[in-house]
């Protein structure tokens, strides 16, 4: 067993802030697999590009005979799966992606983890009482379904109710990596996290998109009435919460991850339109607000979530370090300051997809 890890979808908005931090605090080196979708981007790693600790591969989660290779090249001590198609919307306009690669991708990464975890095993049967090998999933909190207004927050222990192909799609892995606990014995931690927002965010999402298009003048897209609540968590304790977990978490046990900051979607927008007013405010002396837009609705759109993370923070002593004030105000200094970035991700393929999703009332 080495100090290596293998990080699947790490070029990707959580998974390139989670394989940055975790190169530069030098933990050890990350075999960075990633297919290199429209949402991969190696320009978010280009700061460990040259480092010795990284090893990016551009690959397929669904391909075994790969998965086998790198497992059997490396011997990681932990398999972290970022890996997924994660944007709502498109798994609406086209759910088939999604199957692929957050079902059948996560099974037949699941078989050869297996197999290799068969293989330490067979070489030393008393790792089965301490394993030293752990295979992590990072879903999300989408798979509980929605919650009315008065409603707890989701616990481990909601019942699963996914309304959207996305969030089905990763209920459907969820569940698959339970079952290969219970059924083969397979080491592994689960996490369900609220929604991230940071640097690296793709701008299809809610906060890069409104963040960009202000910025250029254009329309904000609010769904119906702005009005549905997310809970909002800056990536990096995101990452920091996966960490823990792997150090820490209770093999087969699930972890949800959240920084008990609910916000409606309207109030958000509404605040990132006041820091930019301070930042960097409109030529015309106008507020950045009024470039909001009401649009039509997200069909099956989820009205609340809320996590509640008490388990991760009593048992495994987890907190944020960022509000949603820090952690927004953070955000907008980024994209301000990284607008070469942001120029190579908004040409090309995305800009089509703006068209399709916003009937070109957005572009
Ligand atoms: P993302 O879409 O930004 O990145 C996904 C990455 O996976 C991309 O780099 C892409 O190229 C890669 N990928 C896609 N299909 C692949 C395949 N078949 N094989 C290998 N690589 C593949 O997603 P994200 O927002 O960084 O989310 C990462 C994970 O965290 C996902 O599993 C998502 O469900 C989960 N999650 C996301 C959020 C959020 O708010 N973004 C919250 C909770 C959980
Ligand atoms: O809750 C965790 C999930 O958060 C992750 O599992 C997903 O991978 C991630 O994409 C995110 O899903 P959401 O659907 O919540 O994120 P999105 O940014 O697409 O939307 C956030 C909210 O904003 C949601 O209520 C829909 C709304 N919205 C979104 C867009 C893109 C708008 O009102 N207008 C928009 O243009």
């Amino acid at each position: 067993m080495t100090n290596t890890i293998l990080v699947t979808g790490g070029a990707g908005f959580i998974g390139s802030n989670f394989v940055l931090d975790w190169v530069k605090a030098g933990l050890g080196t990350v075999i960075n697999l990633d297919k290199l979708t429209y949402a991969g981007n190696l320009e978010n790693l280009s700061a460990i590009a040259e480092h010795p600790d990284h090893l990016f591969i551009q690959g397929d989660i669904g391909d075994r005979a790969l998965i086998a290779k790198l497992l059997a090249e490396h011997k990681p001590r932990a398999v972290i799966n970022f890996a997924a198609e994660s944007h709502v919307d498109r798994s609406i306009h086209g759910p088939e992606d999604f199957i692929q690669t957050n079902v059948v991708g996560t099974f037949n990464l699941l078989e050869e983890v297996r197999a290799y975890w068969n293989s330490l095993v067979e070489a030393n049967p008393e790792i089965k009482n301490n394993p030293p090998f752990r295979f992590l999933h990072v879903s999300t909190d989408e798979v509980y379904g929605t919650l009315g207004p008065q409603d707890p927050a989701f616990t481990e222990t909601t019942q699963y109710a996914p309304n959207s192909p996305y969030s089905a799609s990763k209920a459907a892995s969820d569940h698959l990596v339970r079952a290969y606990h219970h059924t083969y014995g397979l080491p592994v931690l689960t996490t369900n996290c609220s929604n991230n927002y940071g640097p690296y965010h793709f701008p299809e999402k809610l906060i890069p998109l409104c963040l960009l298009n202000a910025l250029n003048g254009k329309p904000l897209p609010i769904y119906g009435d702005g009005q549905q609540i997310r809970d909002w968590l800056f990536v990096k304790d995101h990452c920091s919460a996966i960490r823990r977990v792997l150090e820490a978490g209770k093999l087969g046990e699930t972890y949800n991850v959240g920084g008990w900051n609910e916000k409606a979607n309207l109030d958000v927008i509404n605040t990132l339109c006041q820091i930019l007013n301070e930042l960097q405010p409109r030529t015309d002396g106008k507020g950045y607000e009024e470039q909001i837009t009401f649009v039509e609705d997200r069909p099956g759109h989820d009205r609340r979530y809320a996590i509640d993370a008490t388990k991760l923070e009593r048992e495994l002593g987890w907190k944020p370090a960022e509000t949603f004030e820090t952690g927004i105000r953070k955000t907008v200094a980024w994209y301000l300051q990284n607008q070469q970035w942001v120029h190579n991700v908004t040409s090309g393929e995305y800009r089509n997809w703006v068209n399709k999703q916003y009937s070109g009332s957005v572009a």
